[in-house]
């Protein structure tokens, strides 16, 4: 017989850690999903046991009349995970509606949890505003953190590292997890989400976040010559207008962007001194940008275009994730069932 985690760290008993983290396929990945989430995942898939879900059917809570765009991105978002470095080895890459049994544990979850608390979680609330559903909410999309819930709780994960804006959903997950095994039997894991210390990369407006709706993102799959015009025109301090007046750092998105990838934190602090002073332009940082984001992206981009060239390879990896993690999800449901009295025969 299986026993529950409680039992096996009991008697002292423990068990690999598991880490779930994943995303929409709505389109190429970029910088923010690489400082949010997806440094954090190639650095630990060697310590954790490592499952990273391609989130289709959250994709089709607000894209319900595009399911070619959530089509074609799948193979994208597989690409941009396997140019940064998630190796398939040793990380289950699956894509999620071939998992039926996260989409069984949404249903026993939906019964734990209450319309005016998703109402109020905040990352909805904002989702919301941002794509101006108004009076028309999909139901799916305001439930769709209790879906997220599954997608943890279906592989009993210690750990999802996630960017900031995703908090309040694995507050929300533990919630859930918690009150499942209070009514039922503690065979669920309370996850912990695991945030980055670089916080979140603004857009390249210097807005806050960077967004693929936003139109101020720079993907991992962009050209040379892409990078180097987005950059060129990246936010810096508006009244920053002479070379030789003081300028601000704080605010200033290249700044924010060389804290988060220059390996060069010397040199960085140095630039950091000569803009405050004045004397150094807006032009000298962003060059000095656009050379650390070709050096971090241009294996990036060789690893991408090896692996595009053999789509099908690229399909079997997941084909061959979907399956191991089905295994898994199946294991915890069993289990689901038993404690919630549904194991009938
Ligand atoms: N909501 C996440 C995003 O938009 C994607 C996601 C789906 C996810 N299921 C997940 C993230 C489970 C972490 C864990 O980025």
């Amino acid at each position: 017989m299986k026993m529950s985690n409680k039992k096996m760290s009991l008697l002292g008993i423990s068990r690999r850690e598991i880490i779930l983290t994943g995303d929409r396929p709505t389109g190429p990945l970029h910088l923010g999903h690489y400082v949010g989430s997806l440094k954090a995942r190639v650095k630990l898939q060697n310590k954790y046991k490592t499952y990273v879900i391609i989130a289709d059917t959250q994709a089709l809570t607000d894209n319900a009349a595009f399911p070619e765009k959530i089509r074609k991105n799948i193979i994208e978002v597989a690409l941009d995970y396997l140019s940064v470095g998630i190796d398939p080895k040793v990380s289950t890459i699956f894509i999620q509606s071939l998992v039926p049994e996260i989409a069984e544990l949404t249903v026993y979850f939906l019964n734990l949890v209450t319309l005016a608390r998703l109402e109020r979680n905040p990352t909805v609330k904002d989702e919301m505003k941002q794509k101006g559903f108004g009076g028309n909410v999909p139901a799916g999309f305001l439930t769709y953190p209790v879906s997220q819930a599954a997608d943890i709780a279906a592989f009993k994960a210690d750990l999802v590292p996630v960017g900031e804006d995703q908090l309040p959903i694995i507050e929300q997950t533990t919630e859930i997890v918690r009150k499942f095994n209070k009514i039922y039997q503690p065979v669920l894991v309370e996850p912990k989400a695991l945030v980055s210390k670089t916080g979140r990369l603004p857009g390249t407006d210097g807005k806050t976040k960077m967004g693929k709706s936003l139109g101020n993102a720079i993907y991992l799959s962009d050209s040379a010559s892409v990078v180097r015009e987005k950059v060129m025109k990246m936010y810096t301090d508006p009244k920053h207008i002479h070379v030789e007046n003081p300028g601000k750092v704080e605010g200033n998105a290249v700044f924010t962007y060389l804290d988060a990838f220059d390996p060069d934190k010397k040199m960085v602090e140095e630039l950091k001194k000569q803009y405050r002073q004045g004397g150094l332009g807006d032009v000298a940082i962003k060059k000095r940008l656009i050379e650390v984001l070709e050096k971090f992206l241009t294996p990036i981009r060789k690893k991408r275009i090896q692996f595009a060239k053999n789509p099908k390879a690229v399909m079997k990896i997941l084909e061959e994730g979907t399956k191991k993690a089905r295994i898994a999800a199946s294991q915890t449901l069993a289990e689901v069932r038993k404690a919630m009295k549904l194991d009938y025969f």
